[in-house]
């Protein structure tokens, strides 16, 4: 057993995650490979925000079986037990559920990993570092590119919005030491990463430890943390996903203004336009909140983008809640949103106790109405852009086409008129010339 397939499913915690897991894997002298036929043992870090996303997993489960590989699972679908610890019974009721899975481990176990292979090869050499008294969200990721990072600041959530399996599948809400991020923030950019994306399910909620908070007493402990990053010298971007609308102040807005390396833009997921419909789900926010908090940050700056997520089809949810969120689309000019069908989940609170009334129809219109409103108000603002000077980071390099996101969150691609890499990784001047879609940009480097 040498060679290792993983493959990654869900949010950017996920995916932060699991180059921790390929940092644990190489330690132990496993090889990663691009195609699952060319491994021995195939590991899927899994999500369960909706069922399709499970329902994927089992797919691919399937097919790894099929090929006669070992297969193991972790991520969001091993959940947390109230007792937070992971049990037996657990574990063997998730094997049997799953019977064509060998083995299960909740990703925080990950460097108990080793020993768990050992069982299916006595060769598993022993890992070259210990990982034994390390917190996992302090094992070093293996970065993919060596321009952009994922830092983990906090993990779990404590707000179980009704319709949410992640305070179930994630456990309770816990931030890493203040010092452990910064030390690793500088780490990163001292080996030439450029862009840091701090991930967490609430960021915003990240609680500083003891002996921080006896020497720093201003603002909420987000903003003393988002701060200080953004000061590491050489850092060119700073962002953050996702933050929780009702922790969100103008303590934030403040330190994004003085720190022009964070990006200018913000996923701030709102779920629903109806106040009605995000008491219902638990959200502790109200639409009025939401928009005083943008209008605020737009006020202080007017360059900002705005990104959110929203649920569509929630229980009750009748055609003038639905009405109120396609009015939020005009005045909020989102640049992008993640729309999501309601899928019910058991054990959460809307799961077991409340109806699921809208019918899947109805939902999939309500999708589509709402894609189309994202579509019209996108058209009207990027031509807007076209004329302005961007500052993009490459990448991607194909055909002698560059591409990459802008300060504003906003996809650019351009001519480079060669088609050698080393153009990926770099900060690029782009003048827009048109959208060629409406996701995208076309542009020319200045
Ligand atoms: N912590 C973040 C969201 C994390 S989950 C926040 O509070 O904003 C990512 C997104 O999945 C959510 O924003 C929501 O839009 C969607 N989602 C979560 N549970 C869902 C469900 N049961 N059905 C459909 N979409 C869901
Ligand atoms: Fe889920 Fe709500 Fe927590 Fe976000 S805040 S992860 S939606 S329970
Ligand atoms: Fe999915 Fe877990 Fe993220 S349920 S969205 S992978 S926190």
């Amino acid at each position: 057993m040498k060679k290792y397939f993983l493959k990654t499913f869900g949010c950017q915690m996920n995916y932060s995650d699991s180059e921790k897991l390929e940092s644990v894997l190489e330690s132990i002298a496993l090889e990663q490979v691009e195609r699952i036929e060319e491994s021995d043992i195939v590991i899927f870090n899994t999500c369960s925000i909706k069922q399709h996303a499970e329902d994927r997993v089992f797919g691919y489960v399937r097919n790894a079986k099929k090929l006669g590989k070992i297969v193991g699972l972790t991520g969001c679908m091993v959940r947390k037990t109230s007792t937070q610890h992971f049990e037996k019974d657990e574990k063997d009721s998730l094997l049997k559920k799953f019977e064509r899975i060998d083995f299960v481990f909740r990703i925080e176990d990950m460097k108990s990993l080793p020993e768990l292979l050992q069982e299916y090869d006595e060769n598993i050499q022993r890992p070259k570092i210990s990982f034994d008294e390390l917190d996992y969200l302090n094992i070093s990721p293996k970065l993919k590119e060596n321009f952009r990072a994922f830092v983990p600041i906090m993990t779990g959530c404590d707000k179980f919005c009704t319709y949410c399996i992640v305070p179930f599948a994630r456990g309770k809400e816990r931030s890493r030491p203040f010092a452990d991020i910064v030390n690793e923030c500088e780490m990163h950019v001292k080996n030439g990463v450029k862009e840091i994306t701090l991930v967490g399910q609430n960021v915003n909620a990240y609680f500083l430890d003891d002996s921080t908070r006896k020497t720093l007493q201003r603002q909420t402990d987000f903003a003393i943390l988002l701060d200080e990053i953004a000061q590491i010298k050489n850092l060119k971007r700073l962002q953050f996903t996702s933050p929780h609308p009702r922790h969100m102040g103008q303590d934030v807005i403040d330190v994004m203004v003085k720190n022009e390396n964070i990006a200018r833009t913000l996923h701030l997921p709102v779920q629903s336009g109806s106040t009605k419909m995000l008491q219902k789900m638990g959200r502790e926010h109200n639409i009025s909140r939401f928009t005083d908090f943008t209008k605020n940050l737009r006020k202080a700056i007017p360059e900002i983008t705005i990104t959110t997520d929203i649920i569509v089809g929630f229980c009750d949810e009748t055609e003038e809640d639905f009405q109120e969120t396609m009015k939020l689309f005009n005045s909020e000019k989102f640049i992008m949103a993640y729309i999501s069908k309601y899928s019910v989940r058991k054990g959460t609170i809307a799961g077991d106790k409340m109806k699921d009334t809208i019918s899947l129809e109805e939902k999939k219109r309500r999708f589509e109405l709402l894609t189309e409103k994202l579509k019209e108000v996108l058209r009207k603002e990027n031509k807007k852009e076209i004329g302005k000077i961007e500052e993009v980071l490459v990448d991607e390099v194909k055909n002698g086409i560059a591409s990459g996101k802008s300060h504003r969150g906003r996809t650019i691609r351009f001519p480079i008129g060669e088609k050698n890499k080393r153009f990926i990784g770099e900060i690029i001047s782009v003048k827009i010339i048109s959208s060629e879609s409406i996701w995208s940009f076309t542009g020319e480097m200045m």
